[in-house]
């Protein structure tokens, strides 16, 4: 009985064991692709999200570290499905259907670190389901039916910290007694299930105790009576819709003395019960709500704000217009937030008496000026004022905000900035004045800001740089001047900003003036809004130190195409990554990126590069991405002398490809993905050998290979590449050759056999062939015979033909005999002459004698004559 159930237990497991091996053989994906990451590492994520999959692939890439299969109709996950994946971190099944995950399917994730099963229509969670998830800290089962958790379902995970449960339909605490197993449990997320009441008097003592972050929600009684969670923190009553009603009862309010952190979103209780919660809550530092207008009208706002721990106020989603001056009480506040708020205006004196107030966002209101107040606010650090309806800075509005870091004024209506705006802001290190409308900033980045490291002018409406723009702002590190008017800068635009490492703007690498101060300069970015004329600045560039420090070069034409000339690009020595689209090259300038050694990344995508060369190419040897996508290419010939030893991705999907010579990719040892999506590649005997390399080889992934189709021959349009049959291309010539060279082995070696020993016999046969042919030929036209025999002799027996037989036959007989010495015409080759003579005679008369059968000639007349008729007489004459 043992034995047996062994010996199956055994079978079991090889089958197992062959099942994965089996699979780990293939290596194209059928409905994954790898995903490019910038810096190439030897981790292989994979996307399989979003394809109509109704299984997990099983041809999935056995070391993938991160396999995305969200968004497709997944019923079932099975045991096997992710078999032997032991490098896996990171797994997303969101928005399937899986009902089942069957036991032990996730046994050999031993690395897993985070899973993610939401939005699936899961109803239990089983005993064995997250066997082997030791290593698992972030489980999200949000958005299932989940009525049922095993009581032992989270013995193995015992590293999670992040448990989500939102959105199921969990009824009773003790539901939730399978996470006291859970040592590492930090933060449960509960909300948006049916629990109609949480009272830790249902959980054990000690139930979790690292537990920091609780959130829960619904029409709820909640109830904390036990140290069940002695280390909590937060405290979150999440609002699912409407009718969320909280019934708070703590009778102990030590129970809650860590608590500093609580949310209430969209509770509808009344002014009592929250001053209640406010009460049992001694440690209170940072309170989010949704503030209602009751709340409001009962003072409650300045009530709250009495608390005297209280650190952080957040206020959301609500009309806050009315109740902003019971804002004062709010003293002790160092961060305030009132986003969404409706505030048209925040009163002179609501926000005065925050005298640590280092936080304030007033952010997505309907402000038309900056509030009052915030210029006597100068411990304030970052000030948030994005999405209002600013439209004028003056020069008293940050007159004291002098420890001011950051400031956002971005998605708002500005138009002019004076030169005394920002006069004081001396710390100022953050400034983003994006998305308004500027038109010029003359004076405005005055000497004051020294300090300031980021500058954000995208999306305004600035035509030109002018000298005087920048020139104070020596720290600037950043720069993004990106905007859909831009023509011009002037000569010395750059001049004073020494530190620059990265920038954003509109400007062609020609529109630059002096740029010797940008020493520090390595990212550019350069986004052209079309292929309108720039004016090029009068300044003439010294190419040698062009940007000598640059790393990344990025140039992008919005719409058309935009001519550029790669000589500034060559000294760029330190050039890592180069991306250019629609952008079109001089080729007649014959660039090579030979001075760029250390370029890892090129992708020249919506360009033309039908005519590339391999010069291009040849002497890049750190290259890791080569995109060149959407390019015109019509071959791959142009990689064949390239030394790209490094390279490991190349894409180039969308170009002219029918035929690929796959010798090419011996070129490339480095390579691990290539894509060729959307190439017209041909159904024919020319791309066999390709379709061979991507079916056998074993390194490099070709994304996509199912989905390319044939675009040619025409029969075979719309089918695809991989199922066309290559054997009869690889039978016809293999077979062919095989045969024809063998043919020539033997017939070589049979006519030197023959010619050495039957080479007569061979001669023979030749005669005898041709008198055959001479017979059916003659024969058929019944010529009159001309004599009666043909007397076939050798010279030696001459004498006695004239002398013996000629008198006898034909002076006493009467024939008329051929005789070769009288009769042959001359000029005729001899041969042809014996044949016609035979055939001319009725009969042939040979005369045998020793000469005769010695004789070439006479034993070939024999023959033919043979061949033809028989003799009429011979006579034996010894001699
Ligand atoms: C790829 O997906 C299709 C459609 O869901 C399926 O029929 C096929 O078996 C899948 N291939 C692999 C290798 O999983
Ligand atoms: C889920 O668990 C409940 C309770 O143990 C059980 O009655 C039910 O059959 C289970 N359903 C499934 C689909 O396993
Ligand atoms: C988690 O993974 C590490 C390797 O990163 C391994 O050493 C460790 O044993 C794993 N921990 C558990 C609990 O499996
Ligand atoms: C709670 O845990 C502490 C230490 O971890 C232990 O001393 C105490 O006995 C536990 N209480 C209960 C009721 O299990
Ligand atoms: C609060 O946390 C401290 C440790 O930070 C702990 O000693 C104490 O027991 C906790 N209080 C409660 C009421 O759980
Ligand atoms: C509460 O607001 C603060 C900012 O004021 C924020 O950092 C925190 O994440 C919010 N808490 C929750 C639970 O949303
Ligand atoms: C600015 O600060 C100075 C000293 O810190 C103070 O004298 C002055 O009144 C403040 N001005 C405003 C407008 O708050
Ligand atoms: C400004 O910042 C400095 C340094 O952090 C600090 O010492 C000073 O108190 C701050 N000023 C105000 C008004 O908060
Ligand atoms: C430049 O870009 C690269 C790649 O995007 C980035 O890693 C690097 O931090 C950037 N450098 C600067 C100075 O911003
Ligand atoms: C190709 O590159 C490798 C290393 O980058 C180098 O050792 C080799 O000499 C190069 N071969 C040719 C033909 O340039």
């Amino acid at each position: 009985m043992r034995s047996k159930g062994n010996l199956s237990l055994l079978i079991f497991m090889l089958l197992f064991i062959l099942r994965c091996i089996n699979h780990s053989l293939a290596y194209f994906l059928t409905n994954c692709t790898m995903i490019i990451q910038e810096t190439p590492s030897n981790e292989v994520a994979l996307d399989c999200a979003d394809r109509q999959l109704v299984a997990v692939p099983d041809d999935l890439i056995k070391d993938a570290v991160s396999v995305k299969l969200g968004m497709n109709r997944i019923p079932k996950i099975n045991k096997g499905d992710f078999c032997d994946m032991g490098r896996l971190s990171y797994l997303l099944l969101y928005g399937n259907e899986i009902t089942v995950v069957d036991d032990g399917s996730f046994t050999d994730l031993v690395l897993l670190k985070t899973l993610d099963i939401s939005t699936n229509k899961l109803t239990n969670v089983t005993c064995n389901m997250f066997q082997g998830l030791s290593n698992l800290t972030m489980l999200d089962l949000s958005q299932n039916k989940i009525r049922f958790i095993h009581n032992a379902a989270f013995r193995f995970l015992i590293s999670l910290q992040t448990l989500s449960l939102r959105y199921n339909k969990l009824q009773q605490i003790c539901d939730i007694a399978p996470i006291r197993d859970l040592p590492q449990i930090q933060e449960v997320f509960l909300s948006c299930n049916l629990f109609s009441s949480f009272e830790t008097k249902d959980l054990p003592q000690n139930f979790s105790s690292n537990l920091n972050t609780l959130e829960i929600s619904g029409k709820i009684r909640f109830s904390i009576s036990t140290p069940a969670f002695p280390y909590i923190k937060t405290l979150v009553f999440f609002a699912c819709g409407y009718h969320n009603n909280l019934q708070w009862d703590i009778p102990d309010k030590a129970l809650l003395q860590n608590i500093t952190d609580l949310y209430l979103d969209q509770q509808e209780i009344s002014v009592e019960a929250i001053q209640e919660i406010l009460q049992s809550l001694d440690s209170l530092t940072h309170f989010n709500l949704s503030f209602f207008r009751e709340w409001g009208e009962k003072g409650l706002l300045s009530e709250m704000c009495k608390k005297a721990t209280l650190r952080s106020l957040n206020l959301f989603q609500r009309d806050l217009n009315s109740f902003t001056s019971q804002l004062a009480s709010c003293s002790q506040l160092t961060k305030l937030k009132l986003e969404d708020t409706y505030l048209k205006d925040l009163p002179k004196g609501s926000i005065l008496p925050m005298r640590k107030l280092r936080f304030l966002s007033v952010s997505r209101n309907e402000l038309n000026r900056v509030p009052f107040d915030v210029k006597h606010l100068s411990s304030l650090e970052t000030l948030r004022l994005r999405n209002n309806l600013i439209s004028e800075l003056s020069c008293e509005d940050f007159m004291n905000n002098t420890n001011l870091s950051e400031l956002y004024l971005n998605a708002n209506q500005i138009s002019k900035v004076g030169r005394c705006v920002f006069e004081s802001l001396t710390n100022l290190k953050r400034l983003d004045l994006s998305d308004n409308m500027l038109t010029t900033v003359t004076d405005a980045f005055n000497n004051a800001l020294q300090k300031l490291e980021v500058l954000n002018l995208r999306k305004n409406f600035i035509k030109c740089i002018r000298n005087d723009y920048f020139r104070h702002l020596k720290s600037l590190k950043r720069l993004n001047i990106e905007s859909y008017l831009f023509e011009k800068a002037e000569s010395k635009a750059f001049n004073g900003l020494k530190n620059l490492e990265e920038l954003t703007s509109s400007l062609p690498l020609e529109g630059f003036g002096e740029i010797t101060h940008l020493q520090l300069m390595e990212n550019l970015t350069i986004i052209l809004p079309s292929n309108r004329r720039f004016t090029v600045s009068e300044s003439t560039n010294d190419q040698g130190i062009f940007f000598k420090s640059m790393k990344s070069l990025t140039v992008t034409c919005k719409s058309g195409l935009y001519y550029f000339n790669m000589e500034k690009v060559q000294s760029m020595n330190q050039l890592e990554i180069f991306k250019t689209e629609n952008v079109l090259f001089y080729w007649q300038d014959k660039f090579t990126f030979e001075r760029n050694t250390r370029l890892k990344t090129l992708t020249l995508t919506k360009s033309d590069l039908s005519k590339i060369r391999s010069e291009l190419l040849q002497p890049i040897p750190h290259l890791q991405i080569l995109d060149l996508s959407q390019s015109k290419i019509k071959s791959l010939d142009f990689l064949m002398r390239t030394n790209l030893t490094e390279l490991r991705y190349l894409i180039l999907a969308d170009n002219e490809i029918d035929v690929i010579n796959e010798l090419v990719f011996s070129s490339l040892p480095s390579l691990t993905y290539l894509d060729l999506s959307n190439n017209p590649l041909l159904c024919e005997c020319s791309n066999s050998g390709f379709i061979q390399w991507v079916k056998n080889n074993k390194q490099t992934m070709v994304v996509n290979t199912h989905q390319y189709k044939c675009s040619f021959p025409v029969e075979k349009q719309g089918t695809k590449l991989l199922d066309f049959d290559i054997q009869p291309c690889l039978d016809d010539g293999s077979f062919f050759f095989f045969i024809s060279s063998t043919c020539l082995v033997v017939l070589t070696l049979l006519t030197s056999f023959i010619y050495h020993f039957l080479k007569w016999q061979l001669v023979y046969t030749f005669h005898l062939f041709l008198a055959f042919l001479y017979d059916s030929r003659k024969g058929k036209k019944q010529d009159p015979h001309q004599f009666d025999a043909f007397v076939s002799y050798n010279v030696h027996d001459e004498d006695w033909v004239y002398r013996e037989m000629l008198p006898v036959l034909e002076g006493e007989q009467g024939w008329r005999l051929c005789l070769h010495h009288r009769d042959f015409q001359p000029g005729k080759p001899i041969i042809e002459n014996i044949t016609d003579a035979i055939y001319g005679s009725r009969k042939t008369i040979c005369v045998i004698s020793r000469h005769y059968l010695q004789s070439e000639w006479c034993s070939r007349e024999i023959q033919i004559a043979r061949w033809g008729r028989c003799c009429l007489a011979y006579h034996v004459q010894i001699i």
